[in-house]
């Protein structure tokens, strides 16, 4: 069987296009200053030739970790456990302006929620969270700013795994590793 020598149209063919509102869900693990391992899902809200971008609150325990140590792996997985994409590599800040564009192209709930993803809000009852929400979209009619603490990464890979299945046969993994020539490529079990 042949197989693509780079990963990255794979990946292009597997993911949904950047502007499909619909955005993949992905796990992120990270490992914090301590060494303590962590996972939480995110959406991916963009793919393109330098890696995975990703968006979170600055102040979050996942950007913390990836402050203190950049390696992250992502997994994705596709409905009807038809196929999975496990990456591992290291996250940056992505720039500035891409990270406007990601709040940009958040939806108005996302964007405000930006807003109010903060500890003394989570502490709250649920009457009052209603109460402060609803107030906080009624006192900016036009929209959101951009909170200071929105933040984004990107993910750049050192290693690509693509998992599918196959009802007939065990399922397939094509794994790709990043090395200073380019991509190494094996199949793997499991
Ligand atoms: C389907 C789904 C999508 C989510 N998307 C995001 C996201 O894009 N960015 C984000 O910061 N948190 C997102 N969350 C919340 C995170 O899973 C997590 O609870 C939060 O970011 C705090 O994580 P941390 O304390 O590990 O930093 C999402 C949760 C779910 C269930």
């Amino acid at each position: 069987m042949s197989e693509p020598s780079e990963p990255w149209a794979l990946a292009a063919e597997w993911l949904p296009a950047n502007d499909d509102p619909e955005r993949p869900q992905m796990t992120v693990a990270t490992v914090s200053a301590s060494g303590e391992p962590d996972a939480r899902t995110v959406l991916l809200t963009e793919f393109d030739g330098q890696g995975f971008y990703f968006h979170t609150d600055a102040l979050s325990r996942k950007a913390a970790s990836i402050v203190a140590n950049p390696a992250v792996a992502l997994a994705f997985l596709w409905p009807g456990f038809s196929r999975q994409l496990v990456v591992q590599g290291r996250a940056e800040v992505a720039p500035a302006a891409e990270i406007a564009a990601a709040y940009r192209s958040r939806s108005p709930y996302l964007q405000q929620l930006a807003w109010l993803n903060t500890f003394e809000y989570a502490q709250a009852p649920d009457e009052e969270r209603r109460a402060r929400w609803a107030a906080f979209a009624a006192s900016h009619p036009s929209g959101f700013d951009q909170p200071e603490n929105w933040i984004g990464f990107l993910v750049r890979p050192s290693r690509m795994t693509f998992w599918t299945s196959d009802q007939e046969a065990a399922s397939r993994r094509l794994e790709y590793r990043a090395t200073s020539g380019g991509w190494t490529v094996a199949h793997l079990p499991g």
